[in-house]
């Protein structure tokens, strides 16, 4: 079964599944699922990279595995670990039963005592799979090495077991925010989407289709102010996640005109830090 049938099947398709993906997401989706290859998104915080993959697992049918990498993340919580615990305790039983310790030794490093995290999960699936290695960026640069392993050959070796290989090759995505440079190696296997903040006009679909009930004259004016907000110098520019949230707040709020006041007295919502505020309402000489 193939994952998407052209890019607009997956323009379709995704946005069916509510994500707006513009022409270069939705080509880029449909060629990871056609050529098989895993799929690197880069981009700043909050522009869908993550929602992709998720949109991808509902718009195919497929389940959602998870890797959510941080710093220390290894092997142990990436592929596999044995279970020691539940190991010991077979040692255990097996000395009063008289077993050898090859016999035990056999016995204990199965199936039974394995447990499976993400990577090793995805790759042993035979149900249609999409696989979210989530900011990878922030891991240290050792599971990189594991990740080119298992992205290379869609395998997995397990000294005590053998080679698992995958039945079925899942549809990988990758999210970096960029905060460091992934390795060469990586980047090779990989397809690669830059996604950055829409244009109004997608973005004014992403807001209204998530908020409904939110009039066509201040879902202008609203993402026109964001655009604006975006242009200044901000530690943290809104993402597309505050552009959702600011909506929502005016609804809840029934403001139903986005002027300098309404727009000063929301600010917390789009903007986080003490700085950027008073940028703002400098910059665009808000009152308050
Ligand atoms: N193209 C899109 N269509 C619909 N919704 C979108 C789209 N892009 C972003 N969103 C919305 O923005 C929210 C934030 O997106 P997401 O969590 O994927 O960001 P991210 O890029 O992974 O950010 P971070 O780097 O902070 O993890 C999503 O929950 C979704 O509601
Ligand atoms: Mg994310």
């Amino acid at each position: 079964m193939t994952w998407f049938s052209s890019p607009t099947d997956a323009a379709t398709r995704l946005g069916e599944h509510g994500y707006l993906a513009d022409p270069a997401t939705a080509t880029t989706a449909y060629l990871a699922g056609a050529l098989e290859k895993p799929l690197l998104v880069e981009g700043p915080a909050g522009v869908g990279k993550t929602e992709l993959a998720k949109a991808v697992a509902r718009a195919t049918g497929a389940d959602l595995v998870r890797l959510q990498c941080y710093e220390g993340l290894d092997e142990a919580r990436a592929l596999y670990e044995w279970n020691y615990k539940k190991q010991l305790l077979r040692i255990q039983a097996s000395q009063g039963d008289g077993q050898s310790w090859s016999e035990t030794h056999d016995d204990i490093f199965t199936d039974e005592f394995l447990l499976t995290r993400p990577l090793l999960t995805a790759i042993r699936r035979e149900e249609q799979t999409v696989l979210l290695i989530d900011e990878v960026d922030k891991t240290d640069v050792e599971v990189e090495g594991l990740l080119l392993e298992v992205l290379s050959d869609f395998q997995v070796t397990i000294p005590e077991l053998g080679t698992v290989e995958a039945v079925r090759r899942p549809f990988v995505v990758l999210t970096s925010n960029a905060t460091r440079e992934l390795s060469e190696a990586v980047k090779r296997r990989c397809l690669y989407l830059h996604l950055d903040y829409p244009d109004a006009e997608r973005e004014r679909e992403i807001v209204t289709s998530q908020v409904p009930g939110l009039e066509d004259k201040i879902a202008e004016q609203l993402v026109a102010t964001i655009g604006r907000l975006r242009e200044l110098e901000l530690k943290k520019a809104p993402s597309i996640a505050e552009s959702v949230d600011w909506a929502r707040t005016l609804i809840a709020l029934e403001i139903r005109d986005l002027d300098e006041k309404a727009i000063a007295d929301t600010l917390g919502v789009v903007l986080k830090h003490a700085s950027d505020q008073d940028r703002a309402v400098r910059e665009l000489k808000l009152r308050s």
